[in-house]
């Protein structure tokens, strides 16, 4: 039997390992060999995935953002020391795209979740300004039902005032709740302004190979 891999659990490598773009995989033919532990990022278009993943490597433009939705058009990879790959998706709920583009998306996103063996977590993220819609609950439902485990996130908390966070938590708390394969703890971002960014590499430095 396979040993398991050593974790290392230290947030530093996030900003200490290198981080390099491997591949943009528009179908399931070009998606990469799957051998690291993987961490993938998904959400409406224009959430802030993109950013999120530059903020978390300390990067600034490692994923290319746009304040037009509809900026990340692949699933693109990004090799974190040879130790973590983390997955940038395209966005969903995105109405510019042709209903074909739409459902060739939905369909090697889902094809992801379903067979992607290195797949550690997925992280939703959820713009703080709006909460969760309908788009983000079905998507949430597709984790429960395929056993994904999956973070929470809240993103662009730098602009909400303190007591429209406290509305938006309470609401996300419940949201927690009602799915199965969600992860009990919330994790409240801006990227922007590098708020929670320390504590989601924290979390997510448990899945780091060791060396
Ligand atoms: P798609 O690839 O189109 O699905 O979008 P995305 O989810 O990757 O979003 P992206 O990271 O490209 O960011 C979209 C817009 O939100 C950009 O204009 C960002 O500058 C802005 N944005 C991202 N993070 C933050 C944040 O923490 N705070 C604020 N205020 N704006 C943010
Ligand atoms: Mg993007």
């Amino acid at each position: 039997m396979d040993e398991e891999p050593q974790r290392t659990g230290d947030p530093s490598l996030f900003r200490n390992l290198s981080c390099t773009f491997v591949a943009g995989a528009a179908n399931e033919e070009s998606l990469p060999h799957a051998s690291l532990p993987e961490i993938a990022f998904i959400g409406r278009s224009n959430v802030g995935k993109s950013s999120l993943v530059n903020a978390l490597v300390e990067k600034k433009s490692i994923a290319r953002t746009s304040q037009n939705p509809g900026a990340t058009k692949q699933l693109n990879f990004f090799n974190l020391g040879n130790r973590l790959m983390l997955v940038d998706m395209p966005g969903y709920g995105f109405a510019k795209v042709s209903k074909q583009q739409k459902s060739e998306w939905d369909n090697l996103i889902r094809n992801y979740f379903l067979g992607r063996t290195t797949l550690q977590r997925a992280c939703v993220l959820i713009d703080a300004r709006r909460g969760a819609m309908p788009h983000d609950h079905e998507f949430m439902e597709l984790l429960d039902e395929t056993a994904v485990i999956f973070y929470i996130i809240l993103t662009k908390i730098d602009a909400l005032k303190p007591s429209e966070l406290n509305e938006v938590l309470k609401t996300m708390e419940d949201t927690i709740k009602s799915h199965v394969a969600a992860f009990p703890k919330l994790f409240a971002t801006s990227a922007e302004k590098k708020i929670g960014i320390d504590t989601l590499q924290q979390e997510l430095s448990q899945f780091v190979l060791a060396e």
